[in-house]
């Protein structure tokens, strides 16, 4: 084997849940067909990064200077990410290819052509000494697309099979399924994904607002609760969860202020009781478990593998097992860990993947699943040395 046929890539995700920088350190052989997880970390954001990155989810005054120093502190909590994911793996900077790093999202509107991922991609590089692929959304909504998902293409080269379609469901901040029907692995043509709506962020708001948490740990307060019928039907009509696939969605839409607007509704109408704030959490579960389960019924997978935070909701888990199990019953349910793949890195090794194939000078991006007009190279190269190692 030639040295250039196996490369170490790192990837870093911090997602919606706006909990921790994920990073990853993947060895890729043969161009990206045959993946091995090496290291898995996770660096937790202060409180004074995580209500910073909060407070941009809005506009407000001051907010570009804010923007440019939250991109300064995100590279350098991915770089302790990146340090660790080397050290821990018992390699040096000079042995990884490339970093792919995600960012921050802030805004994400496609519609309007525009979707913004913070992250200081420079100063990751210089801090680190490794180039830096970053910005791989952007690429994709120029081409019509959602930017999103574009974590599916990963899905299929690690999780599909020849002989039963299957499902992966990442439940992170925002819930998202990849379709992936019985093909080669590798092989992308069929392969749907999309965001089924709200995952965790919803209950993490909810929970912290209630409880002061940062999130409902094990789904035990939720499970105390009693799922409000009526209030979950009102939710369920929201305009997003009956719009067709491809789309793509985030904190913009799925916040306090939705549950606000939809308890606000309930309390006009004078023959409702308000629920307690338990119920409300027990409903806004059953709303992820419903919403996952609904695409899951209409693919029809043989198999369904879960990753992201949510995993380690029990609640959660069992909601969505229960309404699984009901709709299909041949459907058989386990975390990625069972593919060999640990639930939190699922996502950060996808961009350990799409940082290769940017290198490489391949498309990035299922047309399918994110709705663009064709396949397109994604991210942008911070590389302050001018050559890649390989
Ligand atoms: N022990 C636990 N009990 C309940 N919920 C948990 C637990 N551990 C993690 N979580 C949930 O998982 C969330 C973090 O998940 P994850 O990191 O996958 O989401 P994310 O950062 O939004 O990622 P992405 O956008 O990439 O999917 C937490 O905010 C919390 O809601
Ligand atoms: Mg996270």
């Amino acid at each position: 084997m030639s040295p250039s046929d196996s490369r170490l890539f790192i990837g870093l995700m911090s997602g919606t849940s706006v909990d921790a920088a994920d990073a990853v350190l993947l060895r890729l052989q043969a161009s990206g067909q045959r993946i091995e997880t090496l290291a898995c970390v996770s660096v937790p954001f202060s409180n004074a990064l995580r209500q910073s990155i909060q407070a941009l989810q809005a506009p407000s005054p001051g907010e570009l200077e804010l923007s440019a120093r939250v991109a300064l502190e995100l590279a350098h909590v991915y770089a302790k990410g990146v340090q660790q994911a080397i050290t821990r793996a018992g390699f040096i900077a000079r042995d990884i290819t490339a970093i792919g790093a995600h960012g921050q999202t802030v805004r994400h509107r496609p519609g309007e052509g525009f979707t913004l991922q913070l992250l200081n991609a420079a100063q990751l590089a210089e801090t680190t000494g490794i180039a830096v692929v970053y910005d791989l959304r952007p690429a994709d909504v120029a081409a019509g697309g959602q930017g999103a998902p574009l974590v599916p293409a990963f899905h299929a080269h690690v999780f599909a099979d020849k002989a039963e379609c299957r499902a992966v469901v990442n439940i992170g901040g925002i819930a998202n399924i990849s379709v992936l029907p019985a093909a080669s692995p590798g092989s992308t043509e069929q392969v749907l994904g999309y965001d089924t709506g709200p995952g965790n962020t919803l209950l993490d708001q909810w929970h912290e607002r209630h409880q002061g948490e940062r999130f409902d740990a094990g789904g035990i307060w939720a499970a105390g609760g009693t799922a409000n019928q009526d209030l979950l039907a009102a939710m369920l009509a929201d305009e997003y969860f009956h719009r067709p696939p491809p789309k793509s969605t985030g904190r913009d839409n799925f916040n306090l202020e939705w549950v606000n607007r939809h308890l606000q509704a309930r309390a006009a109408a004078r023959s409702s009781r308000m629920p307690r704030a338990r119920d409300v959490q027990a409903t806004l579960s059953e709303l992820t478990a419903i919403t996952i389960a609904l695409a899951c019924e209409q693919a029809a997978p043989a198999r369904v593998f879960l990753c992201g935070g949510g995993v380690y909701n029990a609640d959660l888990i069992q909601r969505v097992t229960r309404l699984i199990t009901r709709r299909l019953p041949q459907c058989r349910m386990a975390t990625t860990e069972t593919a060999g793949v640990n639930p939190m890195a699922v996502e950060a090794a996808a961009f350990a993947w799409l940082a290769a194939r940017r290198v490489d000078g391949l498309p990035g991006n299922l047309p399918a699943a994110t709705g663009a007009t064709g396949s397109r190279v994604l991210g942008s190269i911070a590389n302050p040395w001018g050559r890649l190692r390989s």
